[in-house]
């Protein structure tokens, strides 16, 4: 049980493979025809989202409803938001209404942190992606597809030791490779960061990482994943680099490059995909990629974490 879920880092192996393993309960769940079950009845779930999502708050909103909960979405378009309403006057008003959970997307890197420890609300939170910061639910569901895809279902249990993963691409803005890099090191995964040198951090010397700007180099040495990040234009202030087809050419996985990966390894992407500029659209509809698995476990993953903060509360059944 824990009060939020606000980053990967710190879960640990144990605190990750139980969150994991709740998932997989979840999953079978999802599997009988009557999905709904009633484990949030009487709990409210907030989503609340101040930056344009799909599938994040479509997974979480199917996630919160088929535990029973009541759930309210909120995107910030077209609310008090845009007349200039602040995170702590937003939070006060959820609060008034009886909010037990708040899902929060929000552009600022720390903003879950600030909404947890703020004493505006008494909600549980959950991290939905807080700028380039963190993105744990996503970690979680790239994990749980890993194992999934490794050991089927002997997957209760296990880590990933031993699994190498290569993360390529705009590092720089990621809060999913952050969480990514947290969460699969915490489960014993080893892995490697290539980006150009204008996309790497400054900080990932003091991460459990190796790093580099050759692909090709990193392709050879035959990794179990490879995840490829969105290019994120909107969070970029410069040129980071000379060309999409520039950047295409010398880090976008083609068919080419994927045809010389062990047939074995997986090829993931957290959506949305730029077809074309970091992964090829015959690559992303190819047999090892993984892409509409990782949406379909969001969902269990999903309801494994607002079980996780929510079930004790007040309110739920
Ligand atoms: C990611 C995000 O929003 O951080 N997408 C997602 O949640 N599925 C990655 C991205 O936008 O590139």
């Amino acid at each position: 049980m824990s009060d939020h879920l606000l980053s990967t880092r710190g879960l640990g192996r144990d605190g990750g493979v139980a969150l994991l393993d709740i998932a997989e309960d979840m999953a079978d769940t999802q599997q009988r025809q009557v999905k709904k079950l009633p484990t949030l009845r009487g709990t409210t779930v907030v989503n609340l989202f101040f930056e344009d999502s799909t599938r994040t708050r479509i997974s979480f909103e199917a996630a919160a409803k088929r535990l029973s909960a009541d759930v309210i979405t909120f995107s910030a378009k077209g609310s008090s938001v845009s007349k200039g309403e602040s995170l702590q006057d937003t939070a006060q008003t959820l609060q008034a209404m009886g909010a037990d959970g708040i899902v929060l997307r929000h552009p600022a890197s720390g903003a879950a942190e600030v909404l947890a420890s703020s004493g505006w609300t008494r909600a549980a939170v959950v991290n939905a992606g807080d700028g380039t910061h963190e993105h744990p639910t996503q970690a979680l569901l790239d994990a749980y597809t890993i194992r999934k895809r490794l050991h089927g279902d002997a997957s209760r249990g296990r880590d990933l030791d031993g699994v190498s993963v290569v993360i390529v691409g705009d590092v720089l803005h990621s809060r999913v490779a952050r969480s990514n890099v947290w969460l699969l090191t915490a489960l014993g995964a080893s892995v490697r960061l290539v980006a150009p040198p204008t996309l790497l951090p400054g900080a990932i010397g003091g991460w459990p990482v190796e790093s580099g700007i050759d692909l090709d180099a990193a392709l050879a040495t035959a990794p179990d994943v490879v995840m490829m990040l969105r290019v994120q234009r909107e969070r970029m202030t410069e040129a980071y680099f000379p060309s999409s087809r520039e950047y295409a050419a010398l880090y976008g996985l083609s068919a080419d490059r994927a045809a010389r990966l062990p047939e074995s390894s997986l090829v993931m992407h957290p959506g949305p995909m730029n077809r074309g500029l970091e992964i090829a659209g015959e690559v992303a509809d190819s047999a090892r990629s993984t892409v509409l698995e990782q949406v379909e476990n969001g969902v269990a993953v999903r309801m494994a974490v607002l079980y996780d903060v929510l079930a004790g509360r007040r309110g739920a059944a």
